[in-house]
């Protein structure tokens, strides 16, 4: 069984899109609300909430993340920025995970995934802590060999494959080869001991093949489910993504 993290993020985007600047925790109108979302997709058959509190707060809020963590049922993952000031908030709110993600261009390596290999002291840094506070590191990268080897040695227990490339490549000729980097990556990754997640651009059609990929523990998927939840409610989105992950 591959297990599904659904992201809220963009039931925040929707919220800040009319209520930035607000105090959203007072009563009254804000809406819509991730939190609330996030329970009803548990209760749907979520195995985890994906997070992402941005440097730029342009989503997800901080309290969002402290109302998630007192209502949640299953499994909080935050991702974030590798910066002192993230370490630390995760410390705090000791999610089940945390991914580490790029956010700004120096950060990002070839296809877009956290580049471990330029950032490796800041990194190890980042893993070193979530260890010590038994706070599991995932993270988002490419499926580049020295950017797996590199995550494995640093002792991250989890990675993320970044499928955007393989997702931008579907109507495309380069399908093939991205989704063989993928299969790639997966197996050196679990041959290096890391277990495999992936994520980015994943939605109902293109799921088929993604599921296919040797060893896949969680796909994190965000915007097509919010986008289907939109007609069908967020109930049904994440049942029929569920069924079409694991047939
Ligand atoms: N995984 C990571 C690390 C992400 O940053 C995101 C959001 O961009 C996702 C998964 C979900 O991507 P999407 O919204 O395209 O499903």
């Amino acid at each position: 069984m591959i297990l599904l993290g659904v992201n809220i993020d963009h039931c925040a985007t929707v919220r800040q899109a009319r209520y930035r600047g607000y105090n959203q925790t007072a009563p009254g109108p804000v809406e819509p609300d991730p939190v609330a979302l996030a329970v009803r997709a548990e209760r749907a058959g979520a195995d985890g909430i994906t997070i992402h509190l941005r440097e730029d707060r342009r989503h997800i809020q901080d309290h969002d993340v402290w109302r998630l963590k007192e209502v949640s049922t299953t499994r909080i993952n935050l991702e974030m920025a590798c910066t002192p000031w993230m370490i630390d908030f995760a410390l705090k709110v000791k999610p089940h995970s945390v991914c580490i993600v790029p956010e700004s261009r120096e950060e990002i390596s070839t296809e877009g995934g956290l580049d471990v290999v330029a950032r490796r002291a800041q990194v190890k840094a980042c893993v070193d802590a979530m260890n010590a506070a038994e706070i599991i590191t995932s993270l988002f990268i490419d499926a580049e060999p020295a950017q797996i080897d590199l995550s494995a040695e640093l002792g991250s227990p989890w990675i993320e494959l970044h499928t955007g490339a393989w997702a931008n490549a579907w109507h495309t000729p380069g399908r093939a080869e991205a989704f063989s980097r993928l299969h790639d990556g997966a197996l050196r990754a679990h041959a290096a001991g890391l277990v495999v997640n992936a994520g980015h651009g994943i939605n109902y059609d293109n799921v088929a093949q993604i599921r296919t990929l040797p060893h896949v523990h969680e796909l994190n998927i965000g915007h097509t489910i919010i986008s289907r939840a939109l007609s069908t409610g967020i109930e049904e989105a994440v049942g029929e993504m569920k069924k079409r992950m694991n047939p």
